[in-house]
């Protein structure tokens, strides 16, 4: 099985990374230390091989049944609680024409979304995977009751049509599945919402989706070893030193590129990973993504040529998994028919090559990430390669990667002008 790379070109000097060697190893032997201890919200570090395997079964069988009779399945969550799996379900289930539909609520308090969305509902045979581990977040406790009102309405047995996944013991979402007799999946005390795409979380909406969430658990756990050797055969490790290396360089902001759009979803995990990890304390590196070729001709003026703060990581798909050809045209007005009869993922590996060099020697430094192809294994891999990366990029700059209390300021501030409406 090949694996996910970095690319060895982009990597700053051997010995300017190799001088991270032994805090490394410190960080790496700290985490492996506290992995046990249930506040240090590390369980995801040996998730993919020590999982509830009861309930891993569970949400395959419920998966399978969903994804045969569903005609929509709606995720209710936010952040952590919805990111990871919708990436999955958009980089892997576009294709799939017996896919149920698929609708993200809870995601905002946008009464057009919303209203849009239950308008689509009305009448289908829909299923509802409400996800929060604290059971209070604002915007999916909102959509959930709108939800059960229309499935209410339309006549539907509740018990059936709703799946919870919460915490396991507590709050205001556990009580009412407990009360309801709803079907209910768990968000593990020792993992927290950003690093929960490998629990219930995000495994559930992906099997109701149909994807093969055994694949994506044998890709986490090739990372699971891949990433746990030393430095010297460690991308995970370099990918963290790399960025906080450059980070210290003034390159403040880390640009997410990809080629396939179907990766723009993953991209939006991957910013929720960083930026709630590592931003806090004055510091940390500004994920932002982009959607190539698209973005050259939006914000590639910017990456060229504006102020050098920035540093790009691309994610390089080996292999396409499909092929178009471009036709020859009879007038050739563009001048293009040098390229009929050209793959177009061919195309794409060229630009993508033009690209780098260009933005390397704009002063832009470019971290090149080769995965093999866009499939549930190397998604598995994906996911693990980027909690790790993160956890130990957050340690390397002195911040605890697991708390958010920069999130509680806006609630507070909220929470007050909210109960100005009543
Ligand atoms: O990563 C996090 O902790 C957050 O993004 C949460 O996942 C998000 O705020 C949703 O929280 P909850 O699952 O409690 O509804």
């Amino acid at each position: 099985m090949k694996k996910i790379i970095l690319n060895d070109s982009y990597l700053v000097d051997k010995p300017e990374y190799e001088k991270y060697e032994e805090q490394i190893k410190k960080i790496a032997e700290g985490m492996e230390n506290k992995k046990n201890e249930p506040d240090e919200y590390l369980g995801w570090l040996d998730l993919p091989t020590d999982y509830d395997k009861e309930e891993f079964a569970r949400i395959k069988i419920l998966g399978e049944k969903i994804y045969k009779e569903a005609d929509a399945v709606v995720v209710v969550g936010i952040g952590g609680s919805y990111l990871g799996a919708r990436s999955a379900i958009e980089a892997l289930t576009f294709v799939d024409k017996n896919a149920p539909e698929i609708y993200f609520l809870g995601v905002n308090v946008n009464a057009s979304y919303l209203q849009n969305i239950l308008e689509k509902l009305k009448g289908k045979n829909v299923y509802v995977n409400v996800i929060s581990k604290s059971g209070t977040t604002l915007e999916p406790a909102l959509s959930f009751r709108l939800v059960v009102e229309l499935l209410k309405k339309d006549g539907k047995n509740l018990q059936e049509k709703i799946i919870v996944t919460t915490d396991e013991s507590k709050g205001a979402l556990k009580e009412l599945a407990e009360r309801e007799e709803y079907e209910t999946f768990t968000v593990p005390d020792n993992i927290g919402g950003r690093y929960s795409v490998l629990t219930a979380v995000g495994l559930l909406p992906m099997a109701m989706m149909g994807i093969n969430i055994d694949e994506i658990i044998s890709g986490a756990q090739a990372g699971q070893k891949e990433y746990s050797k030393s430095l010297e055969d460690n991308d995970c490790y370099k990918y963290a030193i790399n960025r906080h290396y450059f980070y210290e360089q003034g390159k403040k902001i880390e640009i997410l590129a990809s080629y396939n759009p179907f990766l723009g979803q993953l991209a939006g995990w991957w910013k929720q990973l960083f930026g709630e990890s590592e931003g806090k304390e004055g510091q940390g590196i500004f994920p932002v993504s982009v959607d190539y070729t698209t973005d050259l001709h939006s914000l590639g003026q910017y990456i060229q040529e504006g102020e050098r703060h920035l540093l790009e990581t691309v994610l390089s798909i080996e292999n396409k998994n499909k092929e178009i050809i471009v036709p020859n045209s009879e007038s050739n007005l563009d001048g293009l028919n040098y390229l009929a009869g050209q793959k177009f993922s061919d195309i794409e590996s060229k630009i993508q090559e033009a690209v780098i060099k260009a933005h390397t020697e704009g002063g832009v430094p470019n971290l090149v990430i080769n995965v093999p192809e866009v499939s549930a294994y190397y998604l598995g891999q994906l996911y693990y390669f980027f909690e790790k990366a993160c956890a130990i990029s957050a340690y390397l700059a002195g911040v605890n990667p697991f708390n958010q209390p920069g999130v509680e300021a806006y609630k507070k501030e909220m929470a007050k002008l909210l109960s100005e409406l009543r």
